[in-house]
């Protein structure tokens, strides 16, 4: 299955907004925290590049806390990236919104990069291609910011991931229905460990790779270009 083929659905695009902070446990203060790890090293008026970048959220976070930087985004699907032009609203003057690929994106060189809840969904040899082409338009030392599902060294997959299913479960379907999903999830989706995650970081020519966010089968790290 094509990764963003869930995101032409028009319901799944309609319920983004709502429905995602009830998904990612502390979504809003992963926004914060990767703009605080993008401003260690990025200058007042930064250029970014973020990746997956349908539905705005991060990137509407990232322009009201920085009001210099000028931001890339870019997607796969249409649909997200009219979503986040709506969500943008005014700061969209300071977002070009790109529908394609990685490799779609113009040379930079990038003062840092995100890539939010996304690369799970991406086979290793495609997240390791979008990551090489994400290194290759950042300046030297500048920071990488991704997060996404993925499980610890061992653990068991279902378990973490009926977790994450049963906070999202607002309505109350209970624990049974969590780990069905679950279920699902770890079939569909090509989760690495995080002993891999920082592997696949690294060959794509990252360091100093450090696990700054862990919430259920959510795992963030910075790195550095
Ligand atoms: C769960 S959404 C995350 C959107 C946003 N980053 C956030 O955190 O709210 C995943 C997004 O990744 C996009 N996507 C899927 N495959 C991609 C790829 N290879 N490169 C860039 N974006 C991709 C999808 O179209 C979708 O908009």
């Amino acid at each position: 299955m094509n990764a963003a083929q869930p995101f032409a659905a028009p319901a799944t695009i309609a319920d983004y907004v709502a429905a995602t902070p009830h998904k990612v446990p502390g979504y809003a203060d992963l926004h914060r925290m990767a703009m605080l790890l993008l401003a260690e090293h990025a200058p007042a008026a930064a250029d970014i590049l973020v990746v997956g970048a349908g539905g705005g959220l991060e990137l509407k976070a990232f322009a009201e806390a920085q009001p210099r930087w000028r931001f890339v985004g870019v997607d796969p699907s249409a649909g997200m990236l009219d979503l986040a032009g709506r969500v943008l609203g005014s700061l969209g003057a300071r977002v070009d919104l790109r529908q394609g690929f990685i490799d779609t994106v113009q040379p930079g060189p990038f003062d840092g990069a995100t890539c939010l809840l996304t690369l799970h969904f991406l086979q290793r040899q495609e997240r390791l291609h979008t990551l090489r082409e994400i290194h290759r338009r950042l300046k030297p030392g500048a920071p990488l910011v991704v997060a996404h599902h993925s499980i610890a060294d061992g653990d068991d997959a279902v378990a973490w991931l009926a977790r994450s299913a049963a906070f999202a479960d607002r309505a109350g379907a209970g624990f049974a229905r969590s780990r069905l999903a679950a279920a699902k999830m770890a079939d569909g989706l090509p989760l690495l460990s995080d002993g891999e995650e920082g592997a696949v970081l690294r060959e794509a020519g990252f360091s100093g790779v450090a696990l700054f966010y862990a919430g259920f089968s959510f795992r963030g790290w910075v790195s550095r270009a």
